[in-house]
């Protein structure tokens, strides 16, 4: 008998993303024979004495032990990550109370004093603070290397490069990286790659099969997709996800089971919600791109940004974020608050709503990121004084042109 019963029920070997997103994990409950999900939102699952640890450090793989406590494992969570290991193509998943646990996670649990860990230049600004902040002072050297440059990332590479920590599309400024080649050189050399692809899906990419060793995604973006649950998850090889599992206990981070069970309704609709945002993305980009006041609209589906050809090699679709500049972007910023009527001025993204948020350069260079000189010119080259995030929602396409042309043109 299989020790964890959340493995997939019986599906056919050939099921698509599509069909794994609402069955992968799902478990029928054995006594009312529901097919929804349920929630186990009990802390203490009843154990046999001898049987089990009662120290973490005695464990084996936790996946592989019954359920006892729930800052261990909990059945529900663990639906979700049975789930999203089957939609990355990764043998397991662990879930984190949210996406930058899931980041810390991967750094303090695969990184010691001494090593050396190479961090892409441009990421989410929580994960470049840790990195520029934290992680020093741990005794672990960390490099910012622009990871679009595949060259770059060569010079980089120390006799300690144990991780290339990359992030694909990049917040804000939608840079991509090719995952193969940096999986190749980093490989080569003997160190692991992990790549944060919120800002893609796993409907756009799966960086597993391209050869990098983990993925992670803040589920509070659009896989939920409602705004309403913090998650992160880490998927990857059954022997980094044992190890990242085995310190997890310790950091504490666990995902509560009610956002585990949200996450999971959220991700039943993951496919079409995708699909349709990437389409409505496409069309307010193209019209952003002719607007008389932008002087620039980036999305990785739009010909002139200057990562087309990899967008299209690397991506299914091209996504839901898009990011634009027009003149005097301060003064922009408190009229599109003033005037918008549908977009919602906010920090997050991914939700169903749309969300638009000003990312001012030199506001980013002073609290976030650590550049040399060369690197904040490459910065600029997309992102120029600074400009706006805008995260594509489900409204319709025409009613959110509508608004931010009324909104630009005042
Ligand atoms: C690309 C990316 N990764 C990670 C995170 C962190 O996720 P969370 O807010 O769930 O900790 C964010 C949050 O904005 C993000 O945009």
């Amino acid at each position: 008998m299989t020790k964890d019963p959340f493995t997939p029920p019986r599906l056919p070997a050939t099921a698509r993303p599509e069909t794994l997103a609402l069955d992968a994990g799902l478990q029928i409950d054995p006594v009312t024979r529901a097919i929804q999900p349920g929630i186990s939102m009990s802390v203490n699952n009843l154990v046999i004495p001898g049987e089990g640890a009662f120290s973490a450090a005695e464990l084996g793989d936790i996946a592989q032990e019954p359920f006892t406590y729930a800052r261990w494992l909990n059945p529900t969570t663990r639906a979700l990550e049975t789930r999203l290991a089957a939609l990355e193509g990764a043998e397991d998943a662990l879930a984190s109370a949210t996406g930058l646990a899931a980041i810390a996670g991967v750094f303090l649990s695969l990184l010691k004093q001494g090593d050396h860990l190479i961090i892409s230049d441009v990421t989410y600004a929580g994960a470049a603070e840790l990195a520029r902040t934290v992680l020093p002072d741990l005794g672990i050297e960390v490099t910012p290397v622009n990871l679009s440059r595949p060259g770059a990332l060569q010079a980089a590479l120390r006799p300690n490069t144990r991780l290339v920590h990359c992030e694909s599309p990049a917040n804000p400024i939608l840079r991509l990286t090719d995952l193969a080649e940096v999986a190749r050189i980093a490989h080569a050399h003997g160190a692991l790659v992990s790549v944060d692809s919120t800002l893609a899906t796993p409907v756009a990419t799966r960086p597993l099969t391209l050869g990098v060793d983990l993925v992670i995604h803040s589920l509070t973006k659009f896989i939920n997709g409602h705004g309403d649950a913090l998650g992160g998850i880490v998927a990857g090889r059954r022997d980094l996800i044992a190890r990242l599992r085995a310190r997890a206990v310790y950091l504490g981070a666990a995902m509560p089971a009610m956002n585990a069970w949200l996450i999971l309704r959220g991700i039943d609709t993951l496919f079409p919600r995708m699909r349709q945002i990437a389409e409505s993305a496409a069309r307010v980009a193209a019209f952003l791109e002719t607007h008389p006041k932008v002087i620039r609209a980036l999305y990785p589906g739009l010909p002139s940004h200057p990562q087309h050809d990899l967008a299209k090699a690397q991506m299914a679709i091209p996504g839901g974020m898009i990011f634009f500049r027009t003149a005097d972007p301060q003064a922009m910023a408190r009229s599109l608050a003033a005037r918008l009527q549908i977009i919602h001025s906010a920090f997050s993204l991914g939700h169903q709503r749309s969300i638009v948020t000003l990312l001012d350069t030199a506001e980013m260079m002073r609290g976030t990121y650590a550049l040399t000189p060369e690197q904040e010119a490459e910065y600029r080259a997309y992102a120029g004084d600074g400009g706006f995030r805008l995260s594509i929602g489900l409204e319709s396409p025409d009613d959110l042109i509508a608004d931010l042309d009324q909104a630009l043109s005042a």
